[in-house]
């Protein structure tokens, strides 16, 4: 894919550099948009969904539909409420106490919310993924099949070595998988815990900021990764890097200053033709 291109500079001014990288932003989102076609179903819609941290607002009547598979990324300054949103939808801000969340998530046409939802079985469902990777200090082969276990299930080697070839991780570890998961690099941790995500066979896979973390080539391998998984399941993740999302995402999200999810299309659209000006000032680097 274009990322060295996307990476390079070498301009004589900042707005050389600018209009140079909204140059290879476009064509890189040209080379994606063609590969995932078809029309796919809503697997998650949110209606009016408010959240409040105490008296603070963190998000502002967000409704969105996010359609099954791919990769829909959620993009916007810090402290627009990414985090927040991604952890609206398996019930994450139920283990924080100060959060109350008002509206709708509807997952498969059911809202998670409702009283007869268990939210530790909603969690295997939709997966998640942080972005400092966060490995149990346990044996490689623990951490994938502790999702499994906690099910009363007894996971078998067969198991593991899917999960970990689902994360592209198998080849390098298949040899020590009863060596600690501590002791792998960052990068192959972070594909350690998208192994233990991807191992009770969850639908959505919810991602924030996964490569800040790592380094250049270890980010890429996950950006692989991403696009691998997005075959199988539905992708969202959070990123501050715009370039990474017009990479990775078929669908993106922009979230403004006040928690309002100001724009919401194809990821070509959003890059290279927004609606609204906030966007375009956004993703131009006027503001953020
Ligand atoms: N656990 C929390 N307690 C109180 N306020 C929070 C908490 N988490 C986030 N916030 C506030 O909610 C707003 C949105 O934060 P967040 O969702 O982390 O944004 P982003 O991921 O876009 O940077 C910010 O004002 C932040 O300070
Ligand atoms: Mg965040």
């Amino acid at each position: 894919m274009a990322n060295n291109e996307l990476t390079a500079t070498g301009s004589e001014t900042d707005t050389d550099a600018e209009t140079d990288a909204n140059r290879l932003i476009t064509t890189a989102v040209e080379a994606e948009t063609t590969e995932r076609t078809g029309v796919s179903e809503t697997v998650i819609e949110t209606r009016d969904l408010d959240v409040y941290y105490g008296d603070e607002q963190a998000l502002d009547s967000v409704s969105i539909e996010i359609p099954e598979h791919g990769v829909t990324a959620l993009i916007g300054p810090s402290g627009c409420g990414k985090s927040t949103f991604l952890r609206c939808i398996n019930r994450m801000n139920d283990l924080i106490d100060a959060c109350r969340v008002e509206g709708e998530v509807v997952f498969k046409r059911k809202n998670v919310y409702d009283d007869d939802v268990d939210p530790v079985a909603l969690r295997r469902t939709i997966g998640q993924v942080f972005q400092k990777p966060n490995p149990f200090p346990k044996s490689i082969r623990e951490n994938v099949t502790y999702g499994l276990e906690v099910q009363g299930k007894s996971a078998t080697d067969e198991d593991v070595e899917r999960a970990l070839k689902g994360a592209a991780l198998w080849d390098e570890v298949k040899d020590q998988l009863d060596s600690s998961g501590l002791d792998l690099s960052g990068g192959q941790q972070q594909r350690l815990c998208i192994a233990r995500a991807i191992a009770p066979d969850p639908e959505v896979i919810l991602m924030d900021e996964p490569t800040s973390a790592l380094d250049p080539v270890a980010a890429s391998k996950i950006e692989d990764l991403i696009d691998d998984l997005a075959e199988e399941y539905t992708v969202v993740i959070v990123t501050h890097n715009m370039q990474q999302a017009a990479r990775i995402s078929d669908k993106t999200a922009v979230f403004l200053t006040g928690g309002e999810l100001v724009e919401f299309d194809e990821t070509a659209t959003i890059f290279e033709n927004p609606s609204d000006s906030r966007v375009e000032d956004y993703i131009t680097g006027k503001f953020g």
